[in-house]
């Protein structure tokens, strides 16, 4: 048996698409446990580039079983595209199962995290607007609808009704927007249950009987450990867990069968959407990161804001996920530099100066970032393929992360493409 979790030890977007991509090959299991299609990754198969927001990546290899879990919110309308799309491409969907306790993006959701991002004004949250948000709100507020709603036309009638009774309202007088029609929508969502219906499982049930038959699950966090709603920079956090705790919430598994927690940071930082970032870099070389690291958002576009890498930040993520390992993506990336930055401590506005991330906000907020600064190695590494092939400053530049991260690394990205990847263990084989 093994069961590792895959999570983001950053802001998001830290390349955990390909590492999954690279073990959900040999995986038979591969699970989402938490977000919805606020989450984006493009996998490179060959010269194919395909760009998934909920479905898991092992999709793409025959025989592989992929899971979206109870802790995901799905959006039956971005669902039905995503299949449709990897039909179309030839792609087998069947191995696909839906948790039936996962709950329902519906179109109320998306208007009110777009409208209420616009009335927050300057403290917007920058959220992807995808009402990801406002569905997990309503799941908390036990007034969701879920997936297993969809089976029952009954069932998915009343709750529409009963939600929009109270949706509109708010819609028409908070929102200034035309109610949306019970009907038209009931009409709607019913055309989606014939589509999903095939996929939905029960995914706790079916992960344990796959762990216990001894085979090979990953469980894929999206977003990262600092927008984690209980342990990230709140509130400009993303609305569920996507630290490794997560996947035995948000599957409907014990912490007790988790055998590796592999934790996927940039060699470098960016970060989308508002929020406080002490290790941001100056607009020059901001933007040079941005540029040579295709620092563009997946689902929105967006510019991310680029910075050096914090091992402050990341030496918390080790912690709250418990990692076993390290995958250090997008080294390459930093090539174009003489001289990095490496942010080991923050100075708090007391003056004192920390390795531990701040407990409270307003220390992390006003936190000031203190530099080592490490030799550059100024050399192409995208053709290296041995962690002893690597330049000795690039060498010296992963030391130091493990050094003062307490977590060995296990993997490094050196360019998109699957191959090119240093891989110092082989993860799901040697658990
Ligand atoms: P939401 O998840 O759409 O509610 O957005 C909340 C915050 O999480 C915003 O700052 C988003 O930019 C950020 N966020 C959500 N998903 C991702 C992601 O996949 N990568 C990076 N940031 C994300």
């Amino acid at each position: 048996m093994s069961c590792c979790v895959i999570v983001g030890a950053q802001w998001g977007d830290e390349g955990k698409g390909k590492i999954v991509d690279l073990l959900a090959e040999r995986a038979d299991v591969v699970a989402r446990y938490q977000g919805g299609n606020n989450a984006g990754h493009t996998l490179m198969l060959g010269d194919e580039v395909y760009k998934l927001r909920l479905v898991p990546s092992g999709i793409l290899y025959p025989g592989t079983t992929c899971v979206l879990g109870s802790g995901c919110v799905i959006d039956p309308e971005v669902l039905i595209e995503e299949l449709d799309g990897l039909e179309q491409r030839g792609i087998d969907t069947s191995g696909l199962r839906i948790s039936g306790n996962a709950h329902l993006i519906m179109p109320w959701h998306r208007i009110i995290d777009a409208d209420s991002e616009l009335m927050l004004g300057s403290l917007q949250i920058g959220t992807t607007r995808r009402g990801v948000g406002p569905a997990y709100a309503d799941k908390a507020s036990r007034v969701g609808i879920r997936v297993q709603d969809l089976l029952d036309e009954k069932i998915l009638r009343a709750k529409i009704q009963t939600a929009l009774s109270v949706k509109n309202v708010l819609l028409r007088k908070i929102y200034h927007q035309r109610p949306l029609d019970k009907e038209a929508l009931a009409e709607a969502t019913r055309g989606y249950a014939e589509r999903v219906r095939p996929y939905v499982a029960d995914t706790s049930l079916l992960i344990d009987q796959q762990l216990a038959a001894g085979r090979k699950v990953l469980c894929e966090g999206a977003q990262g450990t600092l927008l984690d709603l209980d342990h990230g920079t709140y509130p400009f956090v993303t609305s569920s867990n996507p630290i490794a705790g997560g996947a035995c919430a948000g599957l409907g598994i014990g912490p007790t069968r988790i055998t590796d927690v592999l934790g996927v940071t940039k060699a470098y930082v960016t970060r989308v959407g508002a929020g406080p970032f002490p290790s941001e870099a100056d607009e020059e070389r901001s933007q040079l990161i941005r540029e040579h690291g295709g620092e563009y958002g997946t689902v929105t576009g967006r510019e991310r804001r680029c910075g050096w890498i914090d091992l402050v930040a990341l030496r918390f993520a080790a912690r709250v996920n418990g990692m076993t390992q390290l995958a250090v993506t997008k080294l390459d990336v930093l090539s174009i530099f003489e001289r990095i930055e490496v942010c080991v401590a923050y100075r708090l506005p007391d003056g004192s100066v920390t390795e531990d991330f701040p407990a409270h906000q307003s220390d992390f907020h006003h936190a000031q970032p203190v530099y080592e600064q490490l030799e550059g190695w100024n050399a192409d590494i995208s053709g290296v393929r041995a962690m002893s092939d690597l330049p000795p400053a690039a060498q010296a530049y992963l030391a130091e992360i493990e050094r003062r991260v307490g977590v060995p690394v296990g993997i490094v990205g050196v360019g998109p493409r699957r191959d090119q990847t240093v891989t110092v263990r082989d993860f799901l084989r040697a658990a």
